[in-house]
């Protein structure tokens, strides 16, 4: 049974959640692998919208079972909110939720942080979701952080939180003029987190080591995107995370030998959200009319998403560093009121054209992008389930944009409900899971 990641291709929000939803059904178990609640994965299902934070997406379908890896950092308030609304809403939790015992967790004074280093960060500023997950994965690189584990040993998290709270509370008044925090203050409310998700914590590195070699099939759901990963993304202006396809494995404890596949999720176009740069963005009336017909407003802070044109640039990238074997288009639909679609095949600085993804933040800043130009299909695509049925040019322009990654299609999504959905026939995603087969194909 093969185990595939689900990563991000962009910056982020290309529609992670509706995908790993529709694939849900063909496989056992969906892990999240990094990022905290700073991630926001909507899932339509009929009129009901959830937005999973730190819960995989594959919640919502009754018997797969859901891990929350190691390599996520978890802010416990925010997670017991994000059950409790499930629950509501009649999701069941029990005995399908495993949570890390070695995941990092995030503390109050985490936001804090995060807040009052954005507010003094100037024209560096990152535009940060303000949740806390930088300062929470620098406490765990720094070898100072608080994992689940330690919440269920209370003498080891009064220790470590005492340690903490001395060393933040110096920053806090020191270099930020911020307010400071006391260990009470702390303690009470975690040690009722504690009990709450104590029936949750475990050591999902052993189960899933399990689950595989007993035949199940695993997928790995990425938060954020390629372009925001600390190590290969457009770094500062990234996340804290390792959000490509190896930090599924660092996330999770499942080796790479595992791992069979990886399907990159890629908007027709592009968003980002919050600060750096973005050679392909657009600005005036094609930029509105993406934000409106995408409704590109962030699904945690509501911020509007800066809109571009697709980026063919980046995604080779991506397709590089995840090694990935298929690509899901999303969204396609938007760009059915377009009257010119435009590819962007290579960044032009200084005279020279780059058609790799440069290192350098110089150039993604000042780069002037150079595009392809197509006449756009207008006509909708809104809810098309049939590669066969999609405009002439809506097909043309899927498969330049494949052309020119390298990388085949695997699904088109057309709208944000389940059904909204295209299986290319032919392509990796009905080979790795042949009862896919059946949902309309070219
Ligand atoms: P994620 O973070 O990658 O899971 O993506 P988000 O959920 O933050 O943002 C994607 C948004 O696009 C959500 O509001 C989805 O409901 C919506 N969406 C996903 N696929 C489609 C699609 O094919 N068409 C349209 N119109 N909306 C979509
Ligand atoms: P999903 O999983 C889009 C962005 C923030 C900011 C940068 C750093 O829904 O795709 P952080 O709070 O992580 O330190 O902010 O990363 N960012 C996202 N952008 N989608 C996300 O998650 C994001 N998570 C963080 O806007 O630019
Ligand atoms: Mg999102």
């Amino acid at each position: 049974m093969p185990n595939i990641v689900v990563v991000g291709a962009q910056w982020g929000d290309e529609g992670k959640g509706k995908v790993v939803d529709v694939l849900t059904p063909h496989v056992d178990v969906v892990v999240r692998y990094q990022g905290g609640n700073n991630a926001g994965h909507t899932v339509v299902v009929g009129k009901e919208k959830f937005v999973l934070q730190s819960i995989p997406s594959g919640i919502l379908h009754r018997g797969c079972r859901c891990v929350i890896g190691c390599g996520v950092v978890i802010n416990p308030a925010s997670l017991i909110d994000e059950m409790e609304a499930l629950v509501q809403r009649g999701v069941s939790l029990d005995g399908n939720l495993y949570i890390s015992k070695n995941a990092h967790l995030v503390m109050p004074y985490h936001p804090a942080l995060d807040r009052a280093a954005e507010s003094q960060a100037g024209k560096r500023r990152i535009g940060t979701t303000g949740k806390g997950v930088g300062p929470a994965y620098a406490d765990k690189a720094a070898r100072v952080g608080i994992r689940m584990a330690d919440l269920l040993d209370e003498q080891l998290f009064r220790e470590k939180l005492e340690f903490n709270i001395r060393q933040k509370n110096r920053l806090l008044r020191e270099i930020y003029d911020a307010e400071e925090f006391t260990v009470e203050g702390i303690l009470g409310p975690y040690l009722r987190y504690a009990g709450w998700l104590a029936p949750y914590i475990t050591d999902t590195a052993l189960l899933l080591s399990r689950w595989i070699d007993g035949g199940a099939s695993v997928m790995f759901e990425g938060a954020q995107g390629t372009l925001l990963d600390v190590d290969h993304g457009t770094y500062p202006f990234i996340t804290s995370s390792s959000t490509t396809a190896g930090g599924a494995c660092t996330g999770t404890g499942v080796p790479p030998t595992k791992i069979h596949g990886a399907l990159g999720i890629s908007k027709a176009y592009c968003t980002r959200v919050g600060g750096g740069p973005f050679p392909s963005e657009i600005s005036g009336e094609i930029a509105d009319l993406l934000r409106t017909r995408g409704n590109e407003f962030g699904s945690v802070t509501g911020r509007p998403r800066r809109c571009g044109w697709v980026d063919a640039v980046g995604l080779r990238y991506a397709a590089r560093i995840n090694g990935l074997d298929a690509f899901a288009i999303t969204k396609l639909d938007v760009l059915d009121a377009c009257e010119t679609v435009k590819i962007c095949v290579g960044y032009r600085y200084r005279g020279e054209v780059f058609t790799e993804f440069p290192e350098e933040e110089r150039i993604w800043h000042e780069a002037e992008p150079v595009y392809e130009e197509w006449s756009g299909w207008q006509s909708a695509t809104h809810g098309m389930r049939d590669y066969a049925e999609l405009p002439t040019k809506a097909r043309e322009y899927l498969e330049r944009l494949s052309e020119i990654v390298g990388v085949g299609i695997a699904l088109v999504s057309t709208g944000p409900v389940r059904d909204d959905t295209i299986i290319v026939a032919g392509s990796a995603l009905p080979r790795w899971f042949p009862s896919l087969g059946a949902s309309g194909a070219q």
